[in-house]
């Protein structure tokens, strides 16, 4: 099989990589390695005897392809993706953008959650896979168990989103901002004589002055929240909460009736990991402990943190999570508006289940 990788050198891309090379994927693959900047420069050392890297805008390079992964982003996918196919290519396109996914002729890759979905589009013959969203795909691990079971009549969730979700600019933003905080009070920081709110007023000064480095956010996030992540919608959701009800129906096969899910979406001062806090409106009033059953069955990735403050504090937080496929999901208790109200909090890592896993597996379903 003859795959194409665009976006390779990016950040997800690299984790991609990374993960490819962990699972031994390039093995029995013929990989070719497009550039946009690059053209006849050394392919990544993944495999031996590999070719010089080709122009990712090189429509006949790219048609010579069974399937194409590509982590450029969605302007990419737009300057090459019609031309590919108004040309007559018959590949497998898969990506990471989000300019295709809800197209009708797109399946949203989850395999965890939607391979009878996956395997009914390649039996239809559907050609483009498509990562999801990461906090939807995130939400869809850690709580798959209940929407397999049919349990779940509404859901609202409040995202707690890091700022690789935003780039890999944005995370190093958020280290700059951090760092000008504590630069601002270093040296009444170093006098335990000093006082608290003289410390306060220096870092609210500081954050709010035009020195503070803001060009990747538009606005100060370490010690502060933002609370609108993406695009304003009419509707006067963001472009991202907009996403979590239409992409979660798509990726469940249920676009005919779909769930309603709807919620507020904040970017938090972390790095690499997602979380949130849902509360689900249950079909009927299942016991805790049958719903952490379903939880922990079904996918081997999520795993059920007891509610109790230890175990929180230790398991469920982006700091415990982050690197790793693991999508704990916790804090899950009935709330006092009744049975059926459950409360629950999930974290998982946006740069792997979030973003370069599901394209990964999605590249071995097309191997199966
Ligand atoms: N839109 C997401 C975010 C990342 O800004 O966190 C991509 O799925």
């Amino acid at each position: 099989m003859k795959v194409g990788f665009v976006g390779w050198r990016g950040m997800v891309g690299s984790v991609l990589m990374e993960r490819m090379v962990a699972e031994n994927d390039f093995e029995g693959l013929e990989p070719v390695f497009f550039t946009t900047s690059n053209v006849g420069g050394a392919a990544p050392q993944v495999a031996d005897d590999l070719p010089a890297l080709k122009d990712a805008y090189a429509i006949d390079e790219l048609k010579q392809m069974d399937a194409i992964i590509s982590c450029q982003g969605g302007d990419y996918t737009k300057a090459v993706f019609s031309d590919l196919r108004n040309g007559g290519w018959q590949g497998y396109w898969i990506d990471a953008a989000s300019s295709l996914r809800m197209a009708d002729d797109a399946i949203i890759v989850l395999d965890p959650v939607n391979l009878n979905v996956i395997k009914d589009g390649l039996t239809r013959g559907v050609k483009n896979y498509i990562g999801g969203n990461c906090t939807v795909s995130l939400m869809l691990m850690g709580l798959g168990g209940l929407f397999a079971n049919d349990l779940v009549e509404w859901g609202t969730s409040m995202t707690y989103q890091a700022a690789s979700g935003a780039g890999a600019r944005n995370m190093r933003e958020l280290i700059e901002q951090m760092g000008t905080i504590r630069d601002a009070v270093a040296p009444e920081l170093a006098d335990p004589a000093s006082a608290i709110l003289e410390i306060d007023r220096k870092v609210a000064e500081n954050m709010r002055s035009g020195n503070f480095p803001t060009e990747n956010f538009g606005a100060p996030l370490a010690g502060s929240v933002l609370p609108f992540i993406d695009s304003q919608l009419e509707s006067g959701q963001s472009r991202e909460e907009w996403k979590a009800q239409a992409e979660t129906n798509k990726i469940l096969g249920n676009t005919g009736n779909p769930i309603p899910l709807d919620g507020t979406c904040v970017r938090i001062g972390a790095m690499r990991c997602h979380a949130q806090a849902l509360t689900l409106k249950l079909k009927k009033d299942v016991p805790v402990a049958d719903i952490e059953q379903m939880l922990a069955e079904h996918n081997e990735w999520a795993k059920v943190v007891p509610s109790d403050k230890e175990s929180t504090l230790r398991d469920l937080t982006p700091t415990a999570v982050t690197g790793t496929l693991t999508v704990p999901v916790g804090r899950l208790r009935k709330l006092s508006m009744g049975g059926e109200y459950l409360n629950a909090f999930t974290v998982g890592d946006q740069l792997l289940w979030g973003a370069a896993e599901p394209l990964r597996r999605m590249l071995k379903v097309l191997r199966e």
